[in-house]
């Protein structure tokens, strides 16, 4: 067991890859508080890991008490908290024109400025017990999309957010902070959000190369396991880090063989 009787807090983890990440933190031995915004999605996980692993808030993270709240419940109920998954986010579409200040403000209040809170809150508790963070980032945060204009902004702070923290919180307290950018992963909410575009039900089935060299998009559990390993003490001292899980470089990227010739 990689992270026995470790607790552990995990925004947004009534869905996707944050449930993933909880599911995967109780089978190594940890004690998960689990979050997010429907109750429905929470009481079922909840009962799926039993009140022995889990216990869980709903709340949405950018109420002035949540971080409070959350690391509160953490040490009613499992008695501390040895480390904090930012995995929460609002995986919203705009570009240039669709950005307006209030906009932008609300995706960084939800991604980046939350997250800051909760690690501001948790680190008595992480300073105690030598925890760590782990923020869940995106591909998106080394550029990202046109039409991902917010969010990439939102991840892109959060990346610098865990190099800066990750040196000067290791150096003063010893406590790791380190992100993983996941790629393209195939969650329920995924298959909602092409379903709503009017996307065809088997979409990912037939991806192009360019996003896609092995041909299927990544399952939350691939996440989890790398979340798992930089959640645990096996990683050693290894702070301010980003982990790519992706299927190709962001940087120096081969282009498929098609591609060969087209932008000289
Ligand atoms: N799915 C992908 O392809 C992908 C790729 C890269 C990064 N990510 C990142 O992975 C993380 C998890 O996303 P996911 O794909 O599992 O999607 P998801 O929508 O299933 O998970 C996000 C969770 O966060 C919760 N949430 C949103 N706003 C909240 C708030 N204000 N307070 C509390 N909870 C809130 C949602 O209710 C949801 O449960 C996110 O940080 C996302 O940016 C996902």
């Amino acid at each position: 067991m990689r992270l026995k009787d470790k607790v552990i807090l995990i925004t947004g983890s009534y869905t996707g890859i944050g449930k993933a990440i909880a599911k995967s933190c109780v089978r190594e031995g940890a004690k998960v508080i689990l979050n997010g915004l429907d109750d429905q999605a929470g009481e079922q996980l909840y009962a799926e890991l039993g009140p022995e692993n889990s216990a869980m808030l709903t709340i949405d993270i950018t109420e002035e008490d949540a971080a409070e709240k959350l690391v509160d419940l953490a040490v009613e109920r499992f008695s501390k908290l040895d480390a904090l998954v930012n995995n929460a986010a609002t995986i919203v579409s705009s570009n240039i024109r669709t950005t307006s200040s209030d906009f932008l403000r609300k995706v960084l209040d939800i991604n980046l400025v939350s997250g800051l809170a909760l690690i501001e809150k948790s680190l008595d508790q992480l300073i105690e017990n030598k925890g760590n963070v782990l923020n869940i980032g995106s591909i998106n945060a080394w550029g990202g999309e046109p039409d991902l204009l917010a969010y990439s902004i939102s991840k892109g702070g959060l990346m610098t957010m865990t190099r800066n923290l990750g040196d000067s919180l290791f150096r003063e307290y010893g406590v790791r902070v380190n992100q993983i950018n996941p790629g393209w992963v195939l969650t329920d909410n995924e298959m909602q959000i092409k379903a709503a575009q009017g996307m065809k039900s088997d979409w990912y089935r037939d991806l192009p190369d360019i996003f896609a060299p092995a041909k299927r998009l990544f399952a939350p559990e691939e996440i989890a396991a790398g979340a798992v390993f930089l959640l645990s003490d096996e990683c050693g001292p290894v702070s301010a880090q980003v982990m790519d899980l992706e299927q190709f470089p962001m940087i120096g990227r081969n282009l498929p063989k098609s591609w060969e010739g087209s932008h000289k």
